[in-house]
């Protein structure tokens, strides 16, 4: 199969994150782009070697059609056989499959009758929480369950523990041979724990691409074989990617979308102190979105050291809301607190669902305004109400619109989203790949739960000087 060739159709108003907008203090300017742009394109002339060179392998993703074909092979297959499906992984390895679901079936898919669901339920193990997963043992029907562990490292404590729980429960319930059958690992093709373990007990494995990051896997195996299970159609996803690529393939920050987004971040948090940047989406199936953009941004700008290892501590914290419940909650912070986010809104022009609001009471004047409106058509008011209330209090804005949410238009976020991390990373001049201060708790998790070559590390964590036990405070 070859993906459709299709045409990006995101829309991005960055108006209200100007100056003309919001003032010079909290708004780009002009001169502040035309001061970043040639940054901007000698950047793009880097990263455009860089991936010549093979590296930043995560542009190439969206060209694997043959995975996408061998997953949705599988997936038809696995489809028919299976009622429930647990996807075991953190993090990048969860975070962009979950988004991906959010996104494009029904809300309450999994409370939907076999008929009219396509595919098995769907549950993600991510936390180590002793009660999801023993809730989720006590839901599932084991003898149907089709099990994905996914890890990049394959050894993720997190991952390894609750992979071993749900694994123990397979092999007493089904037996080994069969249990097997039942596990799908997703895993670095050549080394790593997981990687051991699928090898010597027989697991169908898939690859999470080597020289990618787990936040940029969604459009690998690793974020393709829960969506295909689900019944989406990757290769519209990955047609999607693919048409944002060519989009944002100029080094003008102003032509390129993922560029204009970078600069305008950037910028907003350099120049304007916009310390923040929050991802608003009026569309609960893009909330998952905006989780997954969330750690893309920590993770990947979020760095003590720059490129020439000086101490810069970069980043700007990334923040998820849903509009128009966060207007409930959040927007008086927005409007009225410390100016210091920029506030990207994402807007549906066209809901997939159109629900009428029946005409108010007669005796109820005060509700009239509903006569004749649809669900849809209020909750987008209330974005560009918001986005007019943001401008009015001088807090900077932009909204990104898309005609409607479907496979392609989550392909193209992906791609996006991922190409103004990287854009971000040059601008901040960090690294945006690696994630060592990840590491540094991963390492200690190891260090407490008693792992080998670890006890250096353990005597220091539990070192407990009795001057650090008066700060504790104890019934
Ligand atoms: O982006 C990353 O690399 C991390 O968030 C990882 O995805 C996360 O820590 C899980 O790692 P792994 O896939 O190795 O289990």
């Amino acid at each position: 199969m070859t993906n459709q060739a299709t045409a990006s159709r995101l829309v991005i108003d960055y108006r209200n994150a100007t100056s003309a907008a919001v003032g010079g203090q909290h708004g780009v300017t002009e001169a502040d782009l035309d001061g970043i742009a040639e940054r901007v394109r000698s950047e793009h002339e880097r990263i455009v070697s860089e991936h010549a060179a093979q590296v930043q392998r995560w542009q190439d993703l969206p060209d694997n059609i043959a995975l996408a074909d061998e997953i949705a092979e599988f997936a038809a297959d696995a489809r028919e056989r299976y009622t429930d499906f647990i996807l075991i992984g953190i993090g990048g390895s969860s975070l962009g499959a979950i988004a991906t679901i959010q996104a494009l079936v029904h809300p309450f898919r999994n409370l939907l009758p076999t008929g009219q669901r396509v595919g098995p339920r769907f549950f993600v193990l991510d936390n180590p929480d002793p009660e999801k997963v023993k809730a989720t043992l006590e839901t599932v029907d084991l003898a149907t369950t089709l099990v994905n562990v996914v890890s990049k490292s394959g050894q993720t404590a997190e991952t390894a523990a609750n992979f071993l729980v749900v694994r123990d429960a397979m092999y007493r319930a089904l037996g080994a041979e069969q249990a097997r059958q039942q596990i799908v690992a997703t895993t670095d093709p050549e080394s790593g724990l997981l990687r051991q373990m699928a090898d010597r007990e027989g697991y169908r494995t898939f690859p999470v691409p080597p020289g990618v990051d787990g936040r940029q896997t969604v459009l690998s195996a690793v974020g393709l074989i829960p969506a295909a299970l689900a019944g989406i159609d990757i290769h519209s996803l990955l047609a999607g990617a693919a048409a944002m690529r060519d989009r944002a393939s100029s080094p003008d920050v102003r032509e390129n979308p993922a560029y204009l987004l970078a600069a305008l971040s950037v910028l907003s948090d350099q120049k304007h102190g916009k310390s923040m940047l929050v991802t608003m989406p009026y569309a609960d199936s893009l909330f998952g979105l905006a989780d997954w953009f969330r750690q893309l941004w920590a993770e990947s700008l979020g760095k003590k050291f720059s490129t020439d290892n000086e101490v810069v501590n970069a980043g700007q914290t990334p923040i998820k809301a849903l509009g128009a419940i966060d207007q409930h909650s959040q927007i008086q912070l927005y409007t009225e607190g410390p100016n210091d986010k920029l506030i990207q809104l994402i807007a549906v022009e066209r809901y997939r669902e159109s629900v009428a609001i029946p005409t108010p009471p007669d005796d109820m004047p005060e509700l009239g305004y509903f006569a004749g409106g649809e669900l849809g058509q209020l909750l987008d008011r209330e974005r560009l109400a918001t986005s007019w209330a943001l401008t009015e209090s001088q807090r900077p804005n932009l909204t990104i619109t898309v005609p409607t949410v479907d496979a392609a238009i989550v392909g193209e976020f992906f791609y996006l989203f991922q190409l103004q991390t990287v854009m971000a990373g040059a601008l901040y001049d960090v690294n945006p790949f690696g994630q060592p201060g990840v590491e540094a708790g991963k390492n200690a998790t190891y260090a407490l739960m008693g792992r080998g070559g670890y006890e250096d590390l353990k005597a220091e964590l539990l070192d407990d000087p009795a001057d650090a036990r008066a700060f504790i405070n104890r019934p």
